[in-house]
């Protein structure tokens, strides 16, 4: 089957208009979150942004060598949430749930359509990302609760708080107010996430 005549070409489309959606969806939580000077956490999200922007460009791509010639429309009937507002907390579980959906039931079905339709290097683009978006769940749930149970920065035992902005460390039950060495607020230590490398 020609790509351009199969729904793999629609589903990359779509999949082209999501990932678009969660850069900015999840750029619009870092901007909350710079707000609400959690520095670290913004920091957080921006990879998490920066990936969506790659899957993006990934099915661009693909879409892309449907045609030689410019591909003037491509129309597709789709939906997407629009569920969020300004607040960071909610935000980071609806950005879950999104994640959710995409992983265990949009892409496992657009994969699922590719092979069918005979482009497995498409089917595998949906595969290998879809434990991406898998990863990203767990990221955004292990911040919502730590940002719900007020864990972001105090833990019930000691542990070791590092600016990420100097690199001064302490050890204790609670980040500082304020960094000792160079001043910088609360927000700017590194986080302790068990779903990244981050330390
Ligand atoms: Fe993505
Ligand atoms: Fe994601």
């Amino acid at each position: 089957m020609e790509l351009i005549k199969s729904e793999t070409y629609h589903n990359l489309a779509r999949a082209f208009a999501g990932e678009c959606q969660a850069h900015i969806r999840y750029m619009f939580i870092e901007y909350g979150a710079k707000k609400e000077g959690h520095k670290s956490l913004a920091a957080v999200i921006d990879k998490i942004s920066y990936n969506e922007f790659n899957h993006a460009r990934m099915f661009y791509t693909f879409l892309q060598q449907a045609s030689t010639e410019d591909i003037d429309n491509v129309d597709i009937m789709a939906g997407y949430p629009f569920r969020e507002k300004w607040d960071v907390l909610e935000n980071l579980r609806l950005a879950a749930e999104d994640e959710n959906q995409e992983a265990t039931e949009v892409y496992p079905a657009y994969r699922d359509k590719a092979l069918e339709e005979g482009f497995p290097e498409i089917a595998k683009l949906f595969d290998d990302i879809i434990k991406v978006e898998e990863s990203h769940r767990e990221i955004f749930l292990e911040l919502y609760d730590q940002m719900k149970n007020n864990t972001l920065y105090k833990k019930d035992k000691p542990v070791v708080w590092r600016c990420a902005d100097c690199g001064y460390e302490s050890t204790g039950e609670e980040a500082w107010d304020e960094c000792p060495v160079c001043k910088a607020k609360r927000g700017a230590v590194v986080l302790h996430l068990k779903s990244t490398e981050q330390k």
